[in-house]
């Protein structure tokens, strides 16, 4: 297949680019597009054949369920068969933005999207491209991050390109996604909120919404599962978000001899803050900002341009802990393939 690439000019229903778009959309096609987080691979969430090309242009397992995206929460409420208190309170103070509720499906909701199971998981963005796109489609739109599975999600359009071309039918290009790391995904079925994946809402923001502490914060998988979570979310495995590269979190004190333990192959670092360290052919130092905020907007793209570079080994300096930190650390462990 052709993959179509369309530069979005203005971020309305009646641009070009998303006018296209959304009729690809409505023709059960796929579509990457800007979000807040991450760029998403989308389809009509009400049409099971387009939901499937989603599965076959990811390589995902079946058993994977996907995220609808609605431009409105009333829209993601028509998309859930129960609608508890807290699911309005976190709407009312997340909405719109990176927070996603998994919630009892509604009959409508073809059962491809929650991989057979019971639930939805449902989230209202904020990217106008996103809001646009959803609008002039019409329909609520399944997204994935854009990437294939397993991998490290894209954060621009050329990551799109460099992974899915020739495999999706168009790729909205509107520059990098703002956040630049996935939404928080919080489970509202079991009776107590349980977070099922760290992410751009910390732990702390929810519970100081909510007014009550939520479990699974960070430690997510495991942790969800301790908490009593019998059907965590299943995109949580080992060797999630990983980068070519072999990937090792090293200490500040030990950067210096971790760089020249692997010096035979091409070493790419990523530092928060300056460093005395010097560049050369087989080092390439990458530094993100010391806030949580800004490290996240850019972590994927460094892992992204490090593995394009070619890096044999990623170091990573280990980052600071704390709650504002749990998608960050999260995501390390998963890179690492240590799902614990
Ligand atoms: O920021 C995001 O969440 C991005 C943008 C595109 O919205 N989407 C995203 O989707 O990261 P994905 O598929 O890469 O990750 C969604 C996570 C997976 O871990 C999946 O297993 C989980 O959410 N999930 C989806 N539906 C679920 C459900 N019904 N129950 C439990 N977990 C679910
Ligand atoms: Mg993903």
């Amino acid at each position: 297949m052709l993959t179509e690439y369309l530069m979005v000019g203005e971020a309305s229903t009646s641009d070009p680019a998303i006018h296209r778009a959304a009729r690809v959309i409505r023709e059960g096609g796929l579509v990457a597009f800007r979000t807040e987080t991450v760029y998403g691979l989308g389809a009509n969430a009400l049409s099971e054949s387009a939901v499937r090309k989603i599965f076959a242009a990811k390589g995902r397992p079946a058993t994977n369920p996907i995220i609808v995206h609605a431009a409105e929460a009333s829209k993601a409420k028509a998309l859930v068969s129960e609608w508890p208190p807290e699911a309005q309170t976190l709407a009312n103070a997340f909405w719109p933005g990176a927070l996603t509720l998994v919630l009892a499906r509604a009959g409508g909701v073809p059962a491809v999207v929650s991989a057979g199971g019971p639930t939805v998981a449902v989230r209202v963005p904020s990217d106008p491209v996103a809001r646009a796109l959803i609008e002039a489609s019409g329909v609520p739109i399944a997204a994935p991050s854009a990437n294939p599975s397993n991998r490290v999600s894209a954060t621009t359009a050329e990551h799109v390109r460099r992974h899915l071309d020739g495999k999706i039918d168009l790729v909205l290009d509107a520059g990098p996604s703002a956040g630049g790391m996935e939404s928080t995904v919080v489970r509202l079925t079991g009776g107590v909120p349980v977070i099922l994946r760290p992410g751009l809402v910390s732990a702390a923001e929810i519970e100081a919404a909510l007014g009550v502490s939520v479990a699974g914060c960070g430690i997510s998988e495991s942790a969800a599962r301790r908490a009593g979570d019998a059907d965590e979310s299943p995109g949580m495995g080992r060797l999630h978000y990983a980068p070519q590269a072999r990937l090792l979190v090293v200490d500040e004190s030990a950067l210096r001899t971790e760089i020249a333990r692997h010096s035979l192959g091409r070493v790419g670092a990523i530092l928060l803050g300056p460093a005395d360290l010097p560049d050369s052919d087989s080092l390439r130092l990458l530094r993100l900002p010391a806030d949580s905020s800004g490290y996240m907007s850019s972590f994927y793209a460094a892992l992204h341009e490090l593995d394009e570079w070619g890096a044999s080994d990623i170091l990573v300096e280990r980052p600071p802990v704390g709650r504002e930190w749990d998608a960050v650390q999260d995501r390390l462990r998963r890179a690492m393939g240590d799902g614990n």
